[in-house]
């Protein structure tokens, strides 16, 4: 499948993702702040890589506990990469299972027994729309508690 070719500001696109979460995380008192810091381009499909940043941060924001933040970052990495940081202060996953989340129907034990959430696909989707740009994501437990996933894209040359 082509990718679109829309020039896709990241910060415009993750504040309108922190926009809507912190509409939802309001009455948990979850607050997500955007720590932008490099205003960078990527070229690709808008839509699906706002559902990328949908998706890791509801489920940054489902796993926080109530009156914790949401941290998201934007910071270019040495080599013309942009890379995007979604840290909670959720359990995070426990190590041996870190890989399988990408897959497809994948959830962890604390999210199957509850009734909120999706059906373990988000993270698999988010996963395949990030390689067709060109990028990587990966997932960790955070050193002091809760978890980090980390989003890297090429940054489009201007
Ligand atoms: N921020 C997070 N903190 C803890 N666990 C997480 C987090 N993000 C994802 N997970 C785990 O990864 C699984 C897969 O995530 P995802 O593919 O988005 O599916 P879903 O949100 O439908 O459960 C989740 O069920 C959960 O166990
Ligand atoms: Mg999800």
């Amino acid at each position: 499948m082509d990718v679109k070719q829309d020039v896709v500001s990241i910060d415009d696109l993750v504040r309108t993702v922190v926009a809507n979460a912190n509409f939802e995380g309001a009455d948990k008192g979850k607050l997500v702040v955007f720590e932008g810091s490099r205003n960078a381009s990527v070229r690709g499909d808008r839509s699906l890589l706002q559902s990328v940043f949908e998706n890791v941060v509801r489920n940054a924001l489902r796993h926080t506990p109530s009156g914790t933040t949401v941290t998201i970052s934007a910071k270019q990495a040495a080599d013309d990469t942009l890379v995007v940081v979604v840290e909670d202060c959720g359990p995070g996953v426990p190590e041996a299972q870190i890989e399988e989340i990408f897959k497809p129907f994948v959830r962890g034990d604390y999210a199957r027994n509850r009734a909120s959430g999706g059906y373990g696909i988000g993270l698999a989707i988010a996963h395949a729309a990030v390689r067709k740009h060109g990028g990587t994501i990966t997932a960790a437990n955070r050193t002091n508690g809760g978890f980090c996933v980390k989003i890297s894209l090429p940054i489009l040359k201007s």
